[in-house]
């Protein structure tokens, strides 16, 4: 059986970014396949306290589990949802795989980088923080990861390791697909990841970290709310309708905006628009798409009782434990520490 696996931080609230690029996908892939896959969700609460934590990290986990059922997430014996934390073994293999990853690589990490911009010190969790994603994967085999376009080289880097570790001491990891697989897996035809943008300034990622409420939608606004920033939205003054990241990365963001939330491909949401000359009723079509969508995960979200979480997190705690701890001992062989 093959492995899809996904993780998403709690140091907040999601934003639609996090929603498009990983949530959805995940949801659709998952349910795509599991009846011949193992579905694994996790929480990496170790990768969370690398950085400040808005709210109570308690609360964010049980919220983040949340969305995905929330999002459609199907649940059945397959379908394993745990807590880093709760799984020694990620922290162990993590030191492991310390003694094959180089420092020249990790410093070429774009967002171990951004993240130390400026800094006078950064902790070492920042800089280690993509072998212990390395770890998450490996420990169990994951063939596909659906993440967005900016955890990326996070994906090749873990390859990387896995196949230095394979040639040095035997084929113990299973290397996941490479970007491009993973895209087009995750529906991407043209084998890019998905980057959501900034709205006032499309030239960025939407990041819950990027200061100014209209820059980002986060998955609590109210659709009334959400639909004002989508309207406010940064876009240029070509004045025509064109899929064009580079020319028109505002207008290019909401066309793929409106393509992902309606779950129509992105070819034909271009070709209707295309050519048209109000942005205003692009604004107001892509407003529409965001609310209506925000409105139903946000109903089905209040619907689901804390209860529930901690049961699959019992179950799935149970699984993971024993999945990884087989996989830890034939790495420790492997290295003869046992
Ligand atoms: P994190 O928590 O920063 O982000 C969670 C997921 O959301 C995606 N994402 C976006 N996608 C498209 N457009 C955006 N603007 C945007 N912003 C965020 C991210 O790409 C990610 O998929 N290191 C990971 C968590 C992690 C993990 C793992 C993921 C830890 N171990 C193992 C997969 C497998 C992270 O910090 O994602």
């Amino acid at each position: 059986m093959k492995t899809i696996l996904t993780g998403l931080r709690i140091n907040s609230d999601l934003q639609l970014g996090n929603y498009l690029g990983a949530i959805a996908p995940m949801v659709r892939l998952a349910n795509a396949h599991n009846k011949d896959h193992r579905i694994n969700f996790f929480i990496p609460d170790l990768h969370s306290i690398i950085s400040n934590i808005d709210g109570d990290l308690q609360t964010n986990i049980i919220r983040n589990v949340k969305y995905y059922l929330a999002a459609g997430l199907e649940i059945n014996d397959n379908v394993h949802i745990y807590r880093q934390s709760y799984v020694p073994a990620h922290s162990e293999l993590n030191w492991i795989l310390n003694c094959s990853a180089t420092m020249g690589e990790l410093n070429r990490m774009t967002q171990y980088k951004e993240k130390g911009e400026g800094k006078s010190s950064v902790n070492v969790g920042i800089f280690d923080y993509p072998v212990l994603m390395a770890a998450d994967i490996l420990l169990y085999d994951a063939t596909y990861v659906p993440v967005g376009e900016d955890q990326f080289q996070h994906l090749e880097l873990t390859r990387n390791i896995a196949t230095r570790f394979n040639h040095k001491y035997g084929e113990i990891f299973t290397i996941p697909a490479p970007t491009a697989e993973q895209a087009k897996a995750m529906g991407q035809d043209d084998g890019k990841g998905i980057r959501i943008r900034d709205l006032t300034n499309p030239e960025k990622k939407m990041s819950k970290s990027t200061p100014g409420e209209n820059s980002k939608i986060m998955l609590s606004d109210t659709p009334a709310v959400a639909a004002k920033k989508i309207m406010s939205a940064t876009t240029d003054s070509v004045g025509t309708i064109r899929f064009d990241m580079f020319n028109q990365p505002g207008i290019s963001n909401l066309l793929q905006i409106e393509a992902l939330v309606t779950n129509t491909p992105l070819q034909e949401v271009i070709s209707t628009w295309s050519g048209e000359t109000s942005y205003g009723d692009l604004k107001q079509k892509v407003a529409s798409s965001v609310s209506t969508m925000l409105a139903e995960l946000q109903a089905k979200f209040a619907a689901i009782p804390d209860e529930l979480i901690y049961e699959l997190f019992a179950s799935g705690e149970k699984y993971a434990n024993e999945a990884a701890n087989i996989k830890l001992l034939a790495v420790q062989k492997a290295v003869n520490l046992r």
